[in-house]
Formats: C-alpha cells, sequence, structure tokens
C-alpha cells in the first residue's frame, strides 16, 4: 500500500526532535532514526511488510491480529492504536504493517511537524474510509493540534472555528471512520483526554537476543548477505535490544566483509568491524564508556548528580537521561539512587575494574 509521508517521523539531525547526541558526533548506536532510515522510499526494504513477518513483540502482534481479523470482519476502521515504547523497536514499522494487513494507506507524520492547524485539517480532510493517519512523537502534539484530534478521533468530526471574536462561529466537518495510529517514547507525558480516546494501547519491549539474531538473519537474507549464526549471534549481542541498531550495525559489517572481499561473514568479522566503530560486546560506544570513565575516574563510581556529569562530558542533562542512561540501566551498569547516580558492579567488571575499588 502507498505510504505518504508528511514531515515523517522526526529523525536525528532535524530541529524539533528528542534530544539526541548527535549534537555532538553521531553515534552508530543512536537508537533515534537517521534520515535514510525514516523516508520509505530510500529504506532498503528491511522492514517487515506483514504481521507473519515482523518477528519478537509476540504479545502485541496477538492483540493486533485480533483487532485487524475482527475489523476487516465488520469493514470498519480499525479502533485507534497508541503504540509507546522506547525508540528504534518498530512502532513507525508497526503501523506501516497494519496499513498492510488492512489493505488501506497510511500517512506518517509527526507531532513537531504539525505546528498550525492547517497541518492537522489539512491531513484530516484528506482521508480517505479507514485509513491510517500515523503521528510520531505523539506526546509533543501541541494543544490546538490535540484539541482538533479529540472530536476527529470521538465521532470522526472537524470542528473549525470560522470567523473571529464575537463573529466567531464553529463548522463542522464530517470526517470518514480513519484510524490514528500514535506513537511515543513517552506514554506518561500524554494528556489523559488524549491517551483515553486510543482503544488499544501497546507497549513494545526491547527484544531478546533470540528475536534479534531471527532479526538481523532476516536482514541478511534481503541484502543477500552470507551471515553466518553466530556473526547474526554477535549483532544481536551488540544492538542494545534495538533492531533498528541491528541493521545499521549490519550495514557496517557489510562494508568491512564487501572491502576485505570476505564471502561468509563469522563472529570474528562483526566483532572487528564493530570494534572499529567502538561498538564493544555489550553494544556499548564511546559516549557510554565515557561516562561510566568519567563516574568512576572523577567520582569514585558516585554517587554523583546528573547535572555535574553532564558538565564533566559537555553534554545536555536532557540527552544524557534520555539517551545514554537507559541502556547503561537496562543492562544493570549504572544505577540510579536518591543521592545520584552510581556504577554498579557489572558495570565497573565491563570496564575492567575491581568491584568496588575506589577510584
Ligand atoms: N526489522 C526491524 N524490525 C523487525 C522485526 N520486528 N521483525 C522483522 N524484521 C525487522
Amino acid at each position: 500500500m502507498a505510504i505518504v509521508s508528511s514531515g515523517s517521523p522526526a529523525p536525528r539531525g532535524r530541529p524539533g526532535r528528542e534530544a539526541s547526541p548527535s549534537d555532538g558526533p553521531p553515534r552508530l548506536v543512536d537508537p533515534t532514526p537517521a534520515l535514510e532510515e525514516v523516508a520509505p522510499a530510500r529504506e532498503d526494504g528491511l522492514r517487515p511488510r506483514r504481521l507473519a513477518d515482523y518477528i519478537g513483540q509476540s504479545e502485541l502482534k496477538q492483540v493486533l491480529a485480533i483487532a485487524v481479523e475482527a475489523t476487516r470482519a465488520r469493514q470498519e476502521a480499525l479502533d485507534h492504536v497508541l503504540l509507546y515504547g522506547p525508540p528504534g523497536l518498530g512502532k513507525t514499522t508497526m503501523a506501516l504493517v497494519l496499513a498492510e494487513e488492512l489493505g488501506v494507506r497510511c500517512r506518517i507524520t509527526s507531532a513537531p511537524a504539525l505546528e498550525r492547524p492547517r497541518d492537522i485539517v489539512g491531513l484530516l480532510v484528506n482521508l480517505q474510509p479507514h485509513e491510517l493517519l500515523f503521528i510520531d512523537e505523539i506526546h509533543r502534539l501541541n494543544r490546538v493540534a490535540e484539541e482538533i484530534l479529540y472530536p476527529a478521533m470521538e465521532d470522526f468530526r472537524l470542528d473549525l472555528t470560522v470567523g473571529k471574536g464575537t463573529t466567531a462561529r464553529t463548522r463542522s466537518l464530517e470526517l470518514p471512520p480513519f484510524t490514528l495510529v500514535g506513537a511515543t517514547t513517552r506514554a506518561g507525558s500524554l494528556s489523559s483526554p488524549l491517551r483515553d480516546r486510543f482503544g488499544l494501547i501497546q507497549r513494545l519491549e526491547f527484544y531478546g537476543l533470540d528475536d534479534l539474531q531471527a532479526i538481523v538473519e532476516r536482514a541478511a537474507g534481503l541484502l543477500q548477505l552470507a551471515l553466518e549464526a553466530d556473526a547474526a549471534l554477535e549483532v544481536a549481542r551488540r544492538c542494545r535490544g534495538t533492531p533498528r541498531i541491528a541493521n545499521r550495525l549490519l550495514r557496517r559489517v557489510r562494508d568491512v566483509a564487501s572491502v576485505r572481499g570476505h564471502g561468509r561473514i563469522g563472529a570474528a568479522l562483526v566483532a572487528e568491524a564493530l570494534s572499529l566503530h567502538r561498538v564493544d560486546d555489550r553494544g556499548l560506544d564511546a559516549s557510554d564508556r565515557r561516562l561510566l570513565t568519567l563516574m568512576l575516574e572523577g567520582y569514585g563510581g558516585g554517587p554523583v548528580g546528573l547535572d555535574t556529569l553532564a558538565a564533566g562530558l559537555g553534554e545536555d542533562p536532557a540527552t544524557l537521561e534520555a539517551v545514554v542512561e537507559p541502556y547503561l540501566l537496562q543492562l544493570g551498569f549504572l544505577q540510579r539512587t536518591p543521592r545520584g547516580r552510581i556504577v554498579t558492579p557489572a558495570g565497573r567488571s565491563h570496564l575492567g575494574w575491581p568491584a568496588g575499588a575506589a577510584a
């Protein structure tokens, strides 16, 4: 089905997107999409198109498969869907899969692209019956856009104010039944009136190693790479539970393999290629190691406050908190305590520091 992109989900390198360390040098393990990973025309076909090809997120798939089947049988629009969870786990992909399963078009945009009322109005009035409207970063919608969406979502109605001051009047316009698919990394930042208008609210989880290995093997097949199973597992180990990063790492491995003239790609080549990009065997990159090293060398492993660390690294605190810390917390290398951040024994040991040793 055709994909129509309006503004498209905010990729790295665009103003108004989430904090990202790409404000400094770009990170190979940044979970936010690079431009070529967003633009559907340039995206090199690694995204699964159907539910049957979508690996992992089994609970999400089960819920959506039932909703799709019931919707098709009733010949209605699918209930509005809110997908939330960390970046890179496949929220946009799932919206496109849903459109494919329903045999309708998906229009893609992101909240920062809906600055003026006419941006969202323009999208709504151009929808055809049962089409999907995907809004990425929906927690960033402004109040006016949000209020336009309420009657649109609830009654498929657009309430427009015509005129100004005492002559202002509201005109209602009927919209075709459609499905709003909202995506957010911060479900908690959504206003409750907006959240309450979604019939299906689903969380995407970090992927396990088996699923990631299968995703890498599938992508290698599509890229016509002879990737051995242990090589796929090696990419899976380094991709921070995130398919978008897995596919990006795989492309870098492909570069090294083609320059070296390797036909078959084994685990050793993956390790070599990713070490070249300073991504280590648990997926940590230079930014992660800089943070942990500063904490160990400068503050005896903590506790130390976020602002102090941000100043020491020359990073913005919000970037540090939103982009660098989550994976270190998930790995159990870092902990947040009321007195500040601390490096855990696992974090120390990963950096080769003896457990509990003072700086
Ligand atoms: N590529 C990226 N995410 C994927 C997924 N969940 N399943 C299959 N291929 C993918």
